[in-house]
C-alpha cells in the first residue's frame, strides 16, 4: 500500500486529516461550540500545521505544548492550558503564551491565581464524579482522582465562601474516552446544571474536554442538547478539545519484516518497528488494525516488535499472501497517542515521518538519526549540534 524509502515510518494522510478536522469542526460550529485541538494526541509539525487553520485554537497540557502551539498558531487562535503538574516557575511563561488557564485544584488556584488574573482567563477543572470510562487508568472520575475539584466540594465552597472563586471565569471537565455517543456528556451537563447552576450563571465559558470521536451522526442529538443547555440557560461560551477524533484515522505506522521463523505453534514475523513506537499497544494490550489482515487469510503470523522485550508484540494477523523478509506491514488508525509517546528503548530508531500529500505523493519530512538518539542520552559531543 505504502512504499516509504525507509522504515519504520509514520505516515499521515493529509487529505484524511483535513477531512476529519473539518468534520469535527463543522459538528461543533453547527451548535455554536468552539474547537480547540488537543496536541497531546499528535504533535507532528505537519499535522499541527494542517489543523491550525481550521480550529479556534489549541488545548495544551504543558508549557512545552503551549510554546509549540504558539509557534504553530502564530498570532491566530487561542491557547487554553490545564495541567495538574503546573510549577510555580512556569506560571509567568504560561501567562504570556496562553489565553486561558484552567487550574486543576483549589490549591493551584490559590497559589497561581493572583499572578494569572488580569493576564489570562482563569478556569477551574471540576470532577463531576460521574464515571463514564470503565478502565480506571483512563477514568478522571475514579475514586481519589487527581483531576479536578470534586463537584460536591465546589458546590459547598460556592455556597459558603463564594469569594474564594472570585476571578474564575470558566469551568473545565474532561471525563470520557473513545466515546462515539454523548449520553454521558448530557447526563454530566445536566448534573452540573442541577448542582452548581448558580455558579454556572456567574461564568463566561465552559470546556467539555475531549474523549469524543464525533464519528456517528446518529448520536449528535445529545451533543447538541448539552451545548444548547449551557448556552441558552447559562449564556456560556462552550469549547470542546478533541485529539483522537481529529488525528487517529489519518495516521499509519509502516514497518518492514526483518526476520521470520517458527516458534511453538506460530510463525513469528519480527519487524523493524516496536510497540515502543506506539506504547499504548503494549500498555493497553490492544491489537492495532493492519491493512490486509483477514479472517480468511491462510498465512498467519505473530507480528513482533524488534526489541529484547518478550511482550513487545503487536498481535496475530492473517494474510492472503505469505510474508517474506522485506514485506511491509501497515498499521492503520495509528494517528493518536502513537508517535507522541514513542521512545528509543533498545536504541531502536524512531519512525521517519512522511506526509502523504493531497496529490498522493509520499514526502519525507523528518528522519531521526543516531545524533538525535545520542543527544537525548546527553552524549556531550552531540548536545550542541
Ligand atoms: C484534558 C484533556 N483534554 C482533551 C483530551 C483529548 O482526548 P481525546 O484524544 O480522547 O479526544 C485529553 C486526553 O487525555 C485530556 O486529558
Amino acid at each position: 500500500m505504502f512504499e516509504p524509502q525507509t522504515t519504520p515510518a509514520y505516515i499521515y494522510d493529509e487529505r484524511q486529516l483535513r477531512s476529519d478536522v473539518q468534520r469535527v469542526g463543522a459538528i461543533a460550529r453547527d451548535v455554536g461550540c468552539k474547537t480547540l485541538y488537543s496536541p497531546k494526541a499528535n504533535t507532528v509539525r505537519g499535522v499541527l500545521d494542517a489543523i491550525a487553520g481550521s480550529v479556534d485554537g489549541f488545548a495544551a497540557s504543558s508549557v512545552f505544548e503551549a510554546r509549540l502551539s504558539r509557534e504553530v498558531l502564530g498570532g491566530h487562535g487561542s491557547i487554553h492550558l490545564t495541567n495538574p503538574g503546573l510549577r510555580a516557575d512556569e506560571v509567568a511563561e504560561v501567562a504570556a503564551l496562553c489565553n486561558a488557564v484552567t487550574l486543576n485544584s483549589l490549591s493551584q488556584w490559590q497559589m497561581y491565581g493572583p499572578e494569572l488574573i488580569g493576564q489570562v482567563k482563569c478556569g477551574l477543572r471540576v470532577n463531576p464524579g460521574m464515571s463514564l470510562v470503565r478502565d480506571l487508568r483512563y477514568d478522571p472520575c475514579r475514586v481519589n482522582s487527581k483531576l479536578g475539584v470534586p463537584l460536591e466540594y465546589l458546590e459547598e465552597i460556592h455556597r459558603q465562601v463564594p469569594g474564594r472563586l472570585k476571578g474564575i471565569s470558566g469551568l473545565h471537565f474532561h471525563t470520557n474516552s473513545e466515546a462515539s455517543e454523548f449520553s454521558g456528556l448530557l447526563a454530566t451537563v445536566r448534573h452540573l446544571a442541577d448542582r452548581i447552576g448558580p455558579f454556572l450563571e456567574k461564568l463566561e465559558w465552559i470546556n467539555l474536554g475531549g474523549g469524543y470521536l464525533f464519528d456517528d451522526p446518529n448520536t449528535l442529538g445529545a451533543f447538541h442538547e448539552s451545548v444548547d443547555l449551557l448556552r441558552s440557560r447559562f449564556g456560556l461560551e462552550v469549547f470542546v478539545e478533541p485529539g483522537t477524533a481529529m488525528v487517529r484515522q489519518s495516521g499509519y505506522l509502516v514497518a518492514s519484516v526483518v526476520d521470520i521463523f517458527v516458534s511453538g505453534e506460530k510463525s513469528v514475523a519480527v519487524l523493524d518497528a516496536t510497540t515502543n513506537h506506539w506504547p499504548e499497544v503494549f500498555e493497553y494490550e490492544f491489537a492495532p488494525d493492519v491493512i490486509g489482515d483477514s479472517e480468511e487469510g491462510e498465512y498467519e503470523y505473530l507480528l513482533a516488535g524488534g526489541t529484547c522485550l518478550a511482550g513487545d508484540l503487536f498481535g496475530t494477523y492473517a494474510f492472503h499472501e505469505p510474508l517474506d523478509v522485506g514485506s511491509k506491514i501497515v498499521f492503520a488508525n495509528a494517528g493518536a497517542y502513537s508517535l507522541v509517546k514513542a521512545n528509543y528503548f533498545n536504541g531502536i530508531n524512531l519512525p521517519s515521518i512522511y506526509a502523504l500529500t493531497a496529490e498522493g505523493e509520499l514526502v519525507l519530512e523528518k528522519k531521526f538519526t543516531y545524533e538525535d538518539f545520542a543527544r537525548q542520552c546527553g552524549v556531550v559531543e552531540h548536545a550542541n549540534h
